[in-house]
């Protein structure tokens, strides 16, 4: 028989005494109903890993919606309902609570978002992922802080194992495939030895998943604090080619993504970033290739397309004799992303000088004078308004005038 562990002073310890008072008024108002509340997921894993976050996920053996009304009474928060699903989300500034009707699920086909059926908190715990996040603690006043561990997750956590719940988990739902590689390299744990089979085994059910859950995944990867732990393994287990062929997990990203941590700090880099440091050693083709699969958002695609665009103009920009305004023409139509992501990838000191000349002062250069300036300065209307600007701009940036006389100057010049 399995070890009887109470939880309850994990709780009290990681938890903000808030969201331990919010905890005992939903399991109150679900006995007085007669219903059992549970807590499971991922936190649970986390209060024993003792890293709890501020996310709880609550499942009900009753009516979730109506358990999640019933506590905005007494707690102002925001609601998102899920009908459908029978789910509710209460958001509160500092915490989110996921309210769900305990259920059972079954795959129609691998790869199939589940069909949804109420059941008991076992079934709810047999759908589950990994033994560590297939655990749940019972909140109910009689039993508050009670450990249900049916598939040895506690131990799994001890051993850092990473553990399938049955042989069909990954073509279940092949996502699983990179949330077990998340996991493993946030928590510092190994894939379990048959786990690792069943994932090598079932990489080609990664084709049943639509581009879009993918995405969120690869999204997921990157919201990750060393993603480029995740997709190194990803590469030396086969699972990395799933995006593209020609994706590798080598060291230039670990550099590089390194490097573009240190650029973004305090913050977590953007994500456009990241992906195109990614497809950077891409060509063009395949990067479109990667967009299509994945059906990343315009302004995304934007970003990883004009940074292919730099890359073919490499040679150009890497000619230490290239003027300012040289610079200024090769990049201020790609987005400013690009240009930091090509600053970020190159390995040229010239082209970085370019580059960060062009980030700091060229792209915010502009000459002092405008059009009406030029007309009330006696220069004829027409196109050669605009080529003059043009020329006034160039030579802003190559330093040959640096006030508005000199600019006038130049012009009374041109027009002699
Ligand atoms: N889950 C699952 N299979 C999936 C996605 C989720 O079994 N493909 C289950 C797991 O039990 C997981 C829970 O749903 O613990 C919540 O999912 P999610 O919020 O994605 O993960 P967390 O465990 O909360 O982990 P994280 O710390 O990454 O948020």
């Amino acid at each position: 028989m399995s070890e009887i562990i109470n939880l309850a002073s994990l709780i009290e310890k990681q938890l903000p005494p808030e969201l331990v008072s919010f905890i005992k008024q939903a399991s109150a108002l679900a006995e007085i109903k007669g219903d059992k509340l549970y807590l499971v997921g991922g936190l649970v894993r986390d209060l024993l890993l003792g890293k709890a976050s501020l996310d709880l996920d609550l499942v009900v053996e009753g009516d979730a919606i109506a358990l999640a009304r019933a506590l905005m009474m007494d707690n102002p928060a925001k609601i998102i309902v899920h009908q459908r699903f029978g789910t509710a989300k209460l958001q509160f500034s500092e915490w989110s609570v996921d309210i769900a009707t305990t259920r059972r699920e079954s795959y129609a086909r691998p790869g199939a978002l589940p069909t949804v059926k109420s059941g008991s908190i076992i079934n709810d715990l047999f759908r589950r992922d990994f033994t560590n996040n297939a655990m749940a603690i019972k909140l109910n006043s009689d039993s508050y802080g009670y450990l249900i561990d049916l598939y040895g997750g506690h131990d799994d956590l001890k051993h850092k194992l990473i553990r399938v719940l049955h042989e069909q988990s990954f073509i279940d739902d092949a996502t699983r495939i990179w949330r077990s590689l998340r996991y493993e390299q946030r928590l510092g744990f190994k894939l379990e030895l048959n786990t690792l089979r069943l994932l090598k085994r079932d990489i080609p059910m990664l084709k049943t998943i639509s581009g879009d859950r993918i995405r969120y995944e690869l999204e997921c990867v990157l919201k990750e604090q060393y993603p480029e732990r995740i997709f190194a393994r990803a590469y030396e287990l086969g699972v990395l080619k799933s995006l593209h062929p020609s994706l590798k997990g080598n060291d230039w990203f670990e550099k590089k993504f390194k490097q573009v941590r240190q650029l973004s700090l305090p913050d977590q880099p953007p994500l456009d970033l990241y992906l195109a440091l990614m497809t950077y050693p891409l060509t063009t083709q395949e990067t479109e290739q990667f967009i299509v699969y994945l059906r990343l958002p315009k302004s995304l695609a934007q970003t990883l397309l004009d940074t292919s665009g730099i890359k073919a103009q490499l040679a150009l920009l890497a000619d230490p004799r290239l003027p300012p305004s040289g610079i200024y023409h090769l990049l201020h139509s790609y987005s400013p992303q690009a240009v930091t992501a090509s600053l970020l990838a190159s390995d040229s000191l010239v082209v970085k000088e370019h580059i960060q000349l062009f980030l700091a002062k060229l792209r915010y250069m502009r000459p002092a004078l405008n059009g009406n300036d030029l007309i009330k300065m006696g220069v004829p209307t027409g196109s050669n308004i605009k080529e003059i600007l043009n020329l006034l701009h160039d030579a802003r940036l190559d330093g040959k005038v640096i006030s508005k006389q000199d600019e006038e100057e130049m012009v009374r010049e041109w027009m002699n």
